[in-house]
């Protein structure tokens, strides 16, 4: 030791025993100008220490809410779920009650999950929703999430391309409920995703498109499919950049309850083609079919095929981790008069709220309700057009109210929403 010229000794801080130092790892903290040193065993007893307590703090968790299942389950029935949507979405009962279902039964294989170990296990049942534009799908679903005890996250197919392709990966559906989850792996790996606008990932070559080629969608739905099957699916933090060196995160997809929903445009063409096929071959119908007008939309999409979904450009792969399909109708006059006032965020409350806060009483006619409806058919939007239609009429109400702080009544007529006449403000009586 004497005659060792690059060797010197320090006292550890902690544990105090004098320590040799052979290279900066035998006391990698040290100081030299307090002394303050702590050697390599007390580091690695100190990291020892922080991981068991994290792994029994996860432990401790996964206990919770594993007791919390059962809590879980008893308030969350389909049937209870179904009454909170049902304040919100009109109609759509098939639509809820298959939802309402999925949610409960997800809750069920967690708590079969963990419970048992048996190598049973009871597989997912993912959903496929379809339903014109504007019937609700993307509502029923947020409002949905804010009823759900696991994390939740919505992301839009359509911004999804294959890797090396401008725009986001598919992982970013994953790292999405990843966020949603507080960044806790476990959590996530239990949560729900909804890929909105499935419909917009399409094969471009499937039935319903011209254009031959299309490696982007194909690639973007082979993507999607690693997913559904349940792989560990690997991405990077929010804000970095792929790069091989870049820190990733794991998630197991495979208890991942995964809801599409599209409006498939144009999928009842494919399903009446297949229909009046299937009739002409046993020699009947065929006639009918031309006899009558072109069979109704919502007659059409509730007959929807896993086959027509494949016509339509997803692979057929997709369509079979996608074993729940729930079809959406759209919305009549009567529907859409019933969502301008009944849900709880009715637009109808919402604009009384508004007004109320200037002491103004908003009324509108009955026929001029009507006449919203009635537009919003036209407009072929189903219910999302109804909030334009009122917002033009309001915006002069909304402009001009402020400008007196007198209490009083505004009644908006049929006349104000078919001809754009000024709707009429009179003092509130007492
Ligand atoms: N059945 C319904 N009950 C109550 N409100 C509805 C209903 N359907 C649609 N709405 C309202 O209409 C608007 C548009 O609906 P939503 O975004 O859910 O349509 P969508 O089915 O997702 O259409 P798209 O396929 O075009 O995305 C939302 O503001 C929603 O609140
Ligand atoms: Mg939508």
């Amino acid at each position: 030791m004497a005659n060792d010229t690059k060797t010197t000794q320090h006292r550890c801080s902690f544990c105090k025993r004098m320590v040799t130092i052979h290279d900066e790892y035998d006391m990698p903290i040290y100081d030299p100008t307090t002394g303050f040193a702590i050697c390599k065993n007390c580091i690695r007893e100190i990291n020892h220490y922080i991981d068991m307590h994290e792994a029994e703090t996860k432990q401790e968790e996964k206990h919770d809410f594993a007791g919390q299942l059962d809590e879980i389950l008893q308030k969350n029935k389909p049937h209870i779920i179904k009454q909170y949507l049902d304040e919100y979405i009109i109609n759509q009962d098939r639509a809820k009650k298959i939802l309402s279902v999925a949610v409960y039964n997800h809750y069920k294989r967690m708590k079969y999950g963990y419970e048992n170990d048996d190598g049973t296990e009871i597989e997912k049942s993912n959903v496929i929703m379809l339903g014109p534009s504007g019937c609700g799908k993307t509502a029923l679903l947020s409002h949905l999430s804010k009823l759900l005890d696991v994390p939740f996250a919505v992301t839009d197919a359509s911004t999804l391309t294959e890797a090396g392709f401008v725009g986001a990966d598919v992982e970013v559906a994953v790292r999405n409920l990843y966020y949603a989850a507080d960044k806790d792996i476990e959590k996530a790996e239990h949560g729900i995703i909804y890929l909105d606008e499935f419909d917009k990932i399409a094969r471009k070559s499937g039935a319903n498109n011209s254009i031959t080629a299309d490696p982007g969608h194909e690639g973007v739905q082979q993507g999607l499919l690693k997913m559904l099957e349940g792989n560990v699916v690997e991405f990077t933090a929010r804000g970095q950049r792929k790069h091989p060196e870049a820190p990733t995160i794991k998630v197991d997809t495979k208890n991942i309850l995964f809801i599409v929903g599209g409006a498939f445009v144009g999928i009842d063409d494919i399903i009446a083609r297949r229909l009046q096929k299937a009739d002409s071959s046993i020699g009947f119908g065929a006639e009918v079919a031309s006899k009558d007008e072109k069979p109704k939309f919502d007659e059409l999409i509730h007959q929807v095929r896993p086959e027509d979904l494949m016509h339509y450009g997803i692979i057929p792969e997709v369509i079979g981790r996608l074993p729940v399909i729930c079809t959406l109708e759209s919305l009549d006059e009567d529907a859409l008069l019933r969502i301008l006032t009944e849900p709880k965020n009715a637009p109808v409350k919402q604009y009384e709220k508004l007004l109320a806060m200037d002491h103004v009483k908003l009324e509108f006619d009955k026929d001029a309700l009507r006449a919203v409806a009635k537009k919003a058919i036209e407009r072929k939007t189903g219910a999302r057009s109804l909030k334009g239609i009122i917002e033009d009429v309001m915006l002069d109400v909304m402009y001009d109210i402020p400008k007196s702080s007198e209490p009083r009544k505004v009644i908006i007529t049929k006349a104000c929403i078919d001809e754009g006449k000024k709707p009429d403000v009179v003092p509130l009586d007492k």
